[in-house]
């Protein structure tokens, strides 16, 4: 089957198939976008119940990041596309089903080696793209963190294991009194064991943005790049908050970010929607770094675009023309669990919905963490600032309660 020509019929010898590595919040909407053009889809997550499975034609529960298990699945359900949602994946055994031609991987499954790890994507964005970063360094102990920070660093500075997402492990340093504990809090907070970090000089932008790129098959069959108006966010303690588009950008900014995120998605390659992210100050921008995937502050764009990231991230991969226009501006904001229970119930959903121009996503995530994302409002208005006033409104209605079965 060559993607882009045809669409089977879902659950017959002529199915399109998509294997979703994660089923989030972000992979349950690339789903359903999915689902409506006709495409089956297979959710795979490392817990039951994850808000993909629910809408998958079929759901399996298994250690993403143990190779032989994905690889079994994999030639199990012969997928046509492999795409992943989170970077705790066995990304080596990618590249091997790539090489074997047993699934195409989307993007590539070069570009999830790269951004799986801080490393490997900083030095292809600083070193071979000489794109401008923030200046970095990487240490494997505390003494290396130390002559590092002293050597071309400075403070203040942000220490980050090289492998984590969502800020675990992250912490801004004022001083040299703040060394050891931000090293013994990457060191707690990495995904995996063994201790490499990146420390980046602190870099004070004005605002930061996400700029949704998708390369996807133009009229001609070759790729084109494509950008969404640029979103801009929030995030307190490492994790988005709130996310509004458009950001409001200078002319020259919004060339140069442009310009990052078109070579930074070239180097990757392949086809999809990536969410690059980006720090501005005046005309200035730094590259920071890029997702190969739908970005948690583009949920925005469920409620701002004529197509969502996801339904973007669905017909790029598909091989389908896109149209990555606005309809007009909008925000989103985040809503937390609260509480540590399994079965949460939701109370003032009515009152949220009755802000104007407002949706919700409950995303119906089994269990419920205090700083856990359960759901999200979004809002239109005719501006960003009463569409991200009504977002947060909804958001606040929301309150997730325990509920009694
Ligand atoms: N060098 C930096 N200078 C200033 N702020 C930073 C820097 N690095 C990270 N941040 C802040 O921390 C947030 C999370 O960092 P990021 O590198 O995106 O980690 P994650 O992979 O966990 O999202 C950024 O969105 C930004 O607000
Ligand atoms: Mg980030």
């Amino acid at each position: 089957m060559t993607i882009g020509n045809v669409i089977g019929t879902p659950l017959s010898g002529t199915a399109t198939r998509v294997m979703l590595l994660g089923a989030g919040e972000l992979g349950k909407e690339v789903i359903i976008a999915l689902q409506r053009l006709g495409v089956e889809t297979i959710a795979v997550d490392r817990y039951a119940d994850a808000p993909g499975h629910q809408v998958a034609h079929r759901g399996f529960v298994i250690d993403m990041t143990d190779p032989k298990a994905l690889r079994e699945l994999i030639e199990r359900e012969r997928p046509h596309l492999v795409v992943p949602e989170i970077e705790a994946i066995a990304t080596d055994a990618l590249a091997q089903i790539e090489r074997d031609r047993i699934a195409e991987v989307i993007p590539t499954a070069r570009a999830t080696q790269l951004t799986m790890n801080r490393e490997g994507i900083r030095r292809l964005a600083a070193e071979e793209l000489d794109l401008p970063t923030s200046p970095y360094a990487f240490a494997d102990s505390l003494e290396a963190l130390r002559t590092a920070i002293a050597g071309s660093i400075g403070f203040p500075c942000v220490v980050k294991p090289v492998m984590s997402s969502s800020g675990k492990g992250q912490s801004v340093l004022k001083s040299d009194a703040d060394v050891e504990t931000a090293w013994n809090h990457a060191m707690a907070g990495g995904r995996v064991k063994g201790g490499r970090v990146i420390v980046e000089g602190f870099i004070r932008f004005d605002y930061e943005i996400t700029l949704l790129t998708v390369r996807a098959r133009g009229a001609d069959g070759a790729i084109e790049t494509s950008f969404c108006e640029p979103i801009g966010h929030l995030q307190q303690a490492g994790d988005y908050v709130e996310s509004w588009q458009p950001q409001p950008m200078s002319a020259l900014a919004l060339e140069r970010a442009r310009d990052v995120a078109a070579k930074v998605t070239a180097a990757l390659g392949g086809r999809g929607l990536f969410g690059v992210e980006l720090f501005v100050r005046g005309d200035e921008v730094w590259f920071s770094e890029v997702s190969p995937r739908p970005h948690d502050t583009g949920l925005v764009t469920l409620i701002t675009q004529r197509q969502s990231e996801f339904e973007l991230h669905a017909r790029a991969i598909l091989g389908l023309p896109v149209d990555t226009g606005m309809r007009e501006p909008g925000a989103s904001a985040v809503i937390y669990g609260g509480l540590e229970q399994r079965g949460i119930g939701f109370e003032g959903v009515a009152e949220a919905l009755a802000v104007p121009r407002t949706d919700l996503r409950l995303f119906g995530k089994p269990e419920s963490f205090a700083k856990r994302r359960m759901g999200v409002a979004v809002s239109a208005a005719a501006t960003v600032e009463e569409a991200r006033e009504r977002a947060r409104t909804a958001a606040s209605r929301v309150r997730p309660v325990r509920a009694k079965a």
